[in-house]
């Protein structure tokens, strides 16, 4: 095999601050949820420039696209790598579209240097990576590889009732493809680290061994509207201020699992949200995360069991509806070997190290050998319109990636 080239930095660089113009905010961040106008001028902008790098497009009925660069021998499965484009409602321009532009810098570079594989490569682009618009995340990489069926994806509904399957139409990517039987030979994401420990510790790549467990669930407390100014507090059923106590021992059941628990309820839902009006219904959406699946789960019941606990001693109902569940995944040793050994080769400085946010990778692992590259993030700060790397970083990701994919795509299995 050829000296692998390195890949051309400024172009990497360029492409993600041209992508970041598309659901820029005023802060300096991106929004562009998923399925939305943003989310589709993002789709229309990636799928002009695949094609431009001689890539072909086939798009499944969830959305995921896929741009395939063929190799000597079409018979084997391809090698892949991508991420998201969808993000936060305050996001980065990198959580995501790092690792799709990365894989397509990578493609670019062995079109510049007329490098011909063994194996196809393939860039995927997962919908609804986020979760943030419609429950579950990782939905479009989940429906790939079996964790979803189509249908429940396509009925999701966002806050609005507006159903994933609508939403797809709206942007014309319902697309044609099944979303089943297409495999790889194994997958690579690259993405920025969304934490602070690659920076604290000055190193350039985070060899990821795997991620962390998720659970999300929705909790509705029931309480009783009635008059701010002429109810009794004793006889109240307040569903916010309920909330408010769950939502603190919430927190110290996850303080409880230090270090590595952690528990967010990231949205309130007050009805009828008037000033004058005690609320008579709540809902919270509920993040519990930790590395090991017997701690989660304990988490996930101690929740259970003092949120009950407080409903009965305010006079409130209550429903814990489970939304999402993603046990802690482990790569496979071969492609982190491929990831730690690309990394050693380059010269930068690494770390093995578990991923504490959840990626499309998680889905993929379960079918296919998979593997993660880390780069730093200024602060460790994501899900943040201050997210921020720096152009070597990014680079050194993506040479990371390049070297990784020809590690399984240059010659015959
Ligand atoms: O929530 C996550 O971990 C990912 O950023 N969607
Ligand atoms: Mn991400
Ligand atoms: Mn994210």
């Amino acid at each position: 095999m050829m000296p692998i080239p390195r890949i051309d930095e400024q172009r990497l660089w360029a492409s993600l601050m041209e992508m970041a113009r598309i659901g820029a905010t005023a802060a300096g961040g991106c929004r562009r949820l998923a399925l939305s106008d943003e989310d589709r001028a993002a789709r229309d902008l990636y799928i002009a420039w695949c094609r431009s790098a001689g890539l072909t497009i086939r798009i499944d009925r969830i959305g995921n696209i896929f741009a395939r660069r063929e190799g000597r021998n079409p018979s084997l499965a391809p090698v892949g790598s991508g991420s998201h484009l969808d993000t936060q409602p305050h996001g980065g321009r990198f959580d995501g579209v790092y690792g799709v532009l990365a894989a397509l810098e990578a493609v670019r570079t062995l079109n510049a240097h007329s490098i011909e594989t063994e194996a196809p490569l393939e860039i995927a682009v997962w919908t609804n990576e986020e979760g943030a618009r419609f429950a579950p995340a990782m939905l479009g990489s989940g429906v790939h590889t079996g964790a979803h069926d189509l249908d429940f994806a396509l009925t999701r509904r966002d806050r609005h009732g507006v159903t994933v399957g609508a939403a797809l139409e709206r942007i014309d990517y319902a697309g044609p493809e099944p979303c089943a039987g297409h495999t790889y030979r194994a997958f690579f994401e690259a993405h920025i680290e969304q934490g602070p420990i690659l920076e604290r510790e000055g190193l350039t790549i985070g060899v990821v061994t795997g991620v962390q467990g998720l659970d999300w669930y929705d909790l509705r407390i029931g309480g009783e509207d009635a008059h701010a100014g002429s109810t009794p507090m004793a006889v109240r059923r307040d569903a916010l201020t309920g909330a408010a106590r769950m939502i603190i021992a919430i927190q110290d059941i996850a303080r409880d699992k230090a270090p590595h628990g952690v528990a967010t309820v990231g949205e309130i839902h007050a009805s009828p949200g008037s000033r004058n009006t005690i609320a008579g219904a709540v809902e919270l959406t509920l993040d519990m995360r930790h590395p090991d699946a017997r701690m989660l789960s304990d988490m996930g019941s101690d929740m259970r069991s003092e949120c009950a606990a407080i409903a009965r001693r305010n006079g409130l109902e209550l429903t814990v509806e489970s939304v999402e569940h993603a046990a802690p995944v482990a790569f496979a040793p071969a492609c982190v070997a491929s990831v730690r050994n690309a990394a050693e080769a380059l010269g930068y400085p690494l770390r093995e190290m578990l991923s504490g946010a959840g990626h499309d990778a998680c889905h993929l692992a379960e079918v296919v050998p998979t593997g993660m590259i880390f780069v730093p993030c200024a602060g460790g700060l994501s899900h943040n319109e201050a997210e921020s790397a720096t152009p070597a970083d990014l680079a050194a990701g993506c040479n990371v990636l390049l070297h990784a994919l020809l590690d399984y795509a240059a010659s015959a299995p």
